[in-house]
């Protein structure tokens, strides 16, 4: 069954037993009323006969000359009147023709005259044998010395139930009726506020469905601040957050397979132009003396290549894997800049570049970070600032100290980089010129492993650049 009828069913069934309960109570208390009260009218109207009889005021006529007076006074009343004799035979009925008396049965039985005999005005309710209806019964007795016929007889009044009974029948019906058009509003009331309800719960399946389905875009539209609009707020901030997560996924899918093709490209033209070189000597060059020695240099300068292409590699998955430790220690910083500049002088020297340190620092200031993975920041820097400077240019490294860092920048006089390229440098595999960074033996991987390095020493790296003049990079490390 649809929640939707569950709630209305419920509403009306619930209508249906309050009008049920209403019903009851109310023509029990109406019966009451109406019995109690027929009862004490009954009884006055019974015991002014008596006396009346008693007094002598009405009598009984054995020749049925006081009938027409009698029933005169009964019917008004609404009432039966029955005079009984002492023995139990009836001498008069406002109901019974007088020639039939005889055959009606003796009534000394009869408990409203037990009752009345016991000096009190006796009454009962019950079906009627002579007239088949049934009727509130009172009776009391008459005493009279001067008149032999009626003395210790009866007076009886009879009233008919039936009026009552069709009163609160009515009443009955009457509450019934209007509990009927109550249930049907309440029918009617409960289908706009049951839609209320199972409208979001709807809103709230169809968007279940359409999730299974892979589709994360759907939301379901706020209705009003109680629980079920509380429940599709909480879905509604969980389909955020698993289409942000699938999101972040694909993306993370999309950087794995592009760098996948990447490593397969750079890998596949060292690999190709060994083959290539190796190849030639094979097929004969080995035994020509004027080119088998440079061809075989040219094949050992792509074997190389391909090394420092996996060693980059290595490094730059170990580091994303989050697999590099590093262990920072407190190093002397000018030391640790004068070392590494002179390693690098004979690259310098044999592309005729000045390599300059200025280092104004005194002897004993530190840093703190790790000396070998600072190192190899340095050396991509000035290895790019030198791949990328015209002979005869200059390159120059600076330290600049800070109460809490120091500053150490490279700076060349080479190509520069444009304006478009310096957002993008960092990433794995840019390269602003393919071509002429080929020919240097680059990948495009150097700055990406700089970058992973300064951020891990919680440094900033930054880049400053004008096309034709030079390029300046600097980072920083905590002292
Ligand atoms: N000092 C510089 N002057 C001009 N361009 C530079 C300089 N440093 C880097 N670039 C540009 O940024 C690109 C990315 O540098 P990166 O060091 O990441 O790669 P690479 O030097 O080409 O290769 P690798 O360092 O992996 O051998 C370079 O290809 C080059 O175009
Ligand atoms: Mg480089």
């Amino acid at each position: 069954m649809k929640l939707r009828t569950r709630i209305a069913a419920t509403y009306v069934t619930l209508t249906i037993v309050a009008i049920a309960i209403v019903s009851m109570i109310s023509s029990w208390q109406i019966r009451q009323f109406l019995e109690k009260r027929d009862e004490a009218t009954l009884t006055a109207q019974v015991s002014m006969f008596a006396e009346q009889f008693s007094a002598g005021i009405l009598h009984v006529d054995p020749s049925g000359g006081s009938d027409s007076t009698l029933s005169s006074l009964a019917h008004p009343l609404g009432t039966r009147m029955t005079l009984i004799g002492r023995d139990g035979r009836v001498l008069f009925d406002t109901n019974v023709p007088r020639d039939s008396l005889g055959f009606l049965e003796n009534h000394k039985g009869r408990p409203e005259l037990r009752a009345a005999r016991r000096g009190r005005v006796g009454t009962d309710v019950r079906e009627s044998r002579t007239v088949h209806e049934d009727f509130l019964y009172a009776a009391t007795q008459i005493h009279v010395p001067s008149d032999s016929l009626l003395d210790g007889g009866y007076v009886r009044l009879a009233f008919p139930t039936g009026p009552s009974r069709a009163l609160v029948s009515r009443v009955q019906m009457m509450v019934w009726l209007v509990g009927l058009v109550v249930a049907l509003c309440m029918a009617a009331a409960s289908i706009p506020l049951a839609r209320r309800i199972t409208r979001p719960l709807q809103g709230i399946s169809k968007m279940a469905e359409a999730m299974t389905k892979g589709d994360l875009r759907v939301r379901i539209p706020l209705a009003a601040q109680d629980e079920v609009g509380s429940l599709a707020t909480t879905i509604n901030t969980m389909a955020d957050t698993l289409s942000t997560d699938i999101e972040r996924l694909r993306k993370l899918e999309r950087v794995r397979s592009e760098f996948l093709a990447n490593v397969s490209h750079e890998l596949r033209t060292p690999i190709f132009s060994m083959q290539g070189f190796l190849e030639t000597l094979i097929d004969g060059a080995v035994d020509d003396p004027a080119v088998n020695r440079e061809f075989l240099g040219k094949a050992h300068k792509h074997a190389e290549r391909l090394n420092t292409l996996l060693n980059d590699l290595i490094e730059i998955s170990r580091i994303e894997s989050g697999d590099m430790k590093m262990s920072h220690r407190y190093f002397a910083l000018p030391e640790f800049l004068a070392h590494v500049v002179e390693e690098m002088r004979p690259e310098a020297d044999r592309k005729n570049i000045s390599l300059t340190l200025l280092n104004p620092l005194p002897e004993d200031v530190e840093v703190f970070g790790d000396k070998e993975r600072l190192k190899q920041v340095m050396v991509n820097l000035i290895d790019n600032a030198i791949k990328y400077t015209d002979p005869g240019g200059s390159v120059t490294v600076r330290a600049v100290a800070d109460a809490d860092k120091v500053t150490i920048s490279v700076a060349d006089t080479g190509c520069g980089i444009a304006e478009e390229h310096l957002g993008r440098i960092f990433e794995r595999f840019y390269r602003v010129d393919k071509d002429r960074s080929r020919e240097v033996g680059g990948t495009g991987l150097g700055l990406a492993i700089v970058k992973h390095i300064v951020e891990a020493h919680d440094g900033t790296l930054s880049v400053k650049s004008a096309v034709g003049k030079g390029t300046e990079f600097s980072f920083t490390v905590k002292r």
